[in-house]
C-alpha cells in the first residue's frame, strides 16, 4: 500500500524539529502548542494581508521563522541565548566583529579589512526557505555584480527574521549590525532631521535596506518601521563587508570614469557620485526584451551602459478613449538615462522601453534615486519639460504627462 505524504508535512516537521533542537524546551508538548499556534497566527496574518508579496513568492505552509544556529563560524563565535519565544528573536551577530558600542567614523577602505574566509557563516535552511530567499534576492541590486561563489556565500549566511507590525527593524542613529532583504511585509522609511521626523518612503513586499551604515561605518540614516506582519532576511555586518563592500571597491574602479563622464550627474560632488556607484546594479537584456512597460508601477532608474534602448509609447486619446498604435518616441545609448519620469512624478511608467541588440544598464532603486539624485533634479526636470513638447509634436495636445514636470 502506498502512503501519500501530504504536501508541506515534511517542511512543517523539519522546521518544528529544528526549533525544538535549537530551543531545547523543558515541556515539549507546551512548546509544540505554542509553536503551532504562533505559526497559524502568522499564516493568518499573511493570508489576511494577501498582496503581491505573498502571492508572488507563494509561501507554502510550514515556514520556519526562527534561524538555526550557524553551522560554521570562527572560533570566537558569540554564544546565542536560548529563547523559546520566537517573537523575541534577536538577529544574532556572529564572531568577534560584534556590534559596535559606538559609532566609528572608520575610513572606507575595504581592501584593508581582514579577509577572514575562516569566519564564513552558514545558516542551514529548509528547501522552502532557500527558495523564498532566492526569490527575495533575485532583484537585489547590491547582489547583481557578485559572482556565483560570492552569491552562494551570501545566501548561506542569511537568516530569517520574523517582524511584527509596528516593530522598528532599524532605528536611526544606531550602529549597523545587519543588512536586510525583504521577504514579505510593508515597511515605512522615516528620517528625522532637525528634530522633525517624516516618512520619506516605503517598501512594499520587496527590496532591501540597511546597507548604508555597513558600507560607510556611519550611524543608521533612517528608521525602518514594519507596517504589517512580515519577514526579512538578515546578512551580518562582517559577511556584508567581506563580500559586498569589497566588491563595491571593484565596482568603483570599473565605473568611476563612466559615472564621472555623465553630464546629468555633474551637480553631484565626487563623493556623491561614488555613492551612486556603490548602490547601482547592472542588468543585461537581449534584443527585443522589454525593460519597462508602459502603465507599470516604477521601482528603478536606468542608465545605458552599452547597446541601445527604444522608448515606445502607446497613445491613448482622451477624446477617442481608445488606444492607437505604439510609436517610437526616443532612442537612448551609452551614457543616457531613462525611467526617471515615473519616479519624479509618482505615476505609472509613461512609455515602454525595449532593448535593441544586447543592452547593459546600470540600475538604481527608487530609494537610492530619491536619496542621491536630488541635486540632479533640475536637469532632469528640464528634460521632462522637453518630453511634453516632443509629444505634442508627435501626437497633438492630448497626452497625459502634463504635470510631470511639476
Ligand atoms: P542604513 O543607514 O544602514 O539604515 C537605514 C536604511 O534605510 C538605510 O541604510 C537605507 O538602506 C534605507 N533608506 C531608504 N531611504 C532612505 C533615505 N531617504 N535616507 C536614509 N536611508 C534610507
Ligand atoms: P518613465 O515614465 O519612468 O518610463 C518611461 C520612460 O521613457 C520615461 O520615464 C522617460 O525616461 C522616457 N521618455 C522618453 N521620452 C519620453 C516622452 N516624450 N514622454 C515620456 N517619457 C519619455
Amino acid at each position: 500500500m502506498s502512503i501519500e505524504i501530504p504536501a508541506g508535512l515534511t517542511e512543517l516537521l523539519q522546521s518544528f524539529t529544528v526549533e525544538v533542537l535549537r530551543s531545547q524546551p523543558a515541556d515539549l508538548l507546551e512548546f509544540a502548542l505554542q509553536y503551532f499556534t504562533d505559526l497559524r497566527e502568522r499564516e493568518r496574518g499573511k493570508a489576511a494581508r494577501g498582496g503581491p508579496g505573498y502571492e508572488r513568492r507563494g509561501h507554502p505552509r510550514g515556514v520556519n521563522f526562527a534561524p538555526e544556529e550557524p553551522m560554521q563560524t570562527d572560533s570566537e563565535n558569540g554564544e546565542e541565548e536560548d529563547d523559546d519565544d520566537e517573537e523575541e528573536f534577536v538577529a544574532p551577530v556572529i564572531n568577534r566583529f560584534t556590534r559596535r558600542a559606538s559609532v566609528c567614523a572608520e575610513a572606507y577602505n575595504p581592501d584593508e579589512e581582514e579577509d577572514d574566509t575562516e569566519s564564513r557563516v552558514i545558516y542551514p535552511k529548509t528547501d522552502d526557505q532557500r527558495n523564498r530567499l532566492q526569490e527575495a534576492c533575485k532583484d537585489i541590486l547590491l547582489f547583481k555584480s557578485l559572482d556565483q561563489e560570492q552569491m552562494s556565500q551570501v545566501l548561506d549566511a542569511m537568516f530569517e527574521k520574523p517582524v511584527k507590525c509596528g516593530e522598528h527593524v532599524i532605528d536611526q542613529g544606531d550602529d549597523g549590525d545587519n543588512f536586510y532583504v525583504i521577504d514579505w511585509g510593508t515597511y515605512d522609511i522615516c528620517v528625522k532631521s532637525d528634530g522633525v521626523g517624516r516618512c520619506v518612503g516605503n517598501y512594499d513586499n520587496r527590496g532591501s535596506f540597511g546597507e548604508l551604515a555597513l558600507m560607510y561605518n556611519t550611524p543608521r540614516a533612517a528608521t525602518i518601521i514594519a507596517t504589517s506582519l512580515g519577514a526579512i532576511w538578515g546578512l551580518d555586518r562582517v559577511t556584508f563587508r567581506r563580500i559586498i563592500v569589497k566588491n563595491n571597491a571593484k565596482k568603483r574602479r570599473m565605473y568611476e570614469n563612466f559615472i564621472e563622464s555623465l553630464p546629468f550627474l555633474k551637480s553631484l560632488e565626487l563623493s556623491e557620485r561614488m555613492k551612486v556607484v556603490d548602490v547601482i546594479g547592472t542588468r543585461t537584456y537581449t534584443d527585443g526584451e522589454q525593460i519597462i512597460a508602459q502603465g507599470d508601477g516604477a521601482e528603478s532608474f536606468f542608465i545605458v551602459e552599452s547597446g541601445e534602448v527604444r522608448i515606445v509609447m502607446k497613445r491613448k486619446s482622451k477624446t477617442e478613449k481608445e488606444e492607437n498604435g505604439a510609436v517610437e518616441i526616443a532612442r537612448y545609448s551609452r551614457g543616457q538615462y531613462f525611467g526617471e519620469l515615473a519616479l519624479v512624478t509618482n505615476k505609472p511608467r509613461a512609455a515602454s522601453a525595449y532593448a535593441v541588440g544586447n543592452v547593459k544598464c546600470l540600475v538604481m532603486d527608487v530609494q537610492a534615486f530619491e536619496r542621491l539624485l536630488g541635486p540632479c533634479m533640475e536637469i532632469m526636470k528640464r528634460n521632462i519639460a522637453n518630453y511634453e513638447e516632443q509629444l505634442v509634436a508627435l501626437f497633438g495636445t492630448n497626452m497625459d504627462i502634463a504635470d510631470s514636470s511639476a
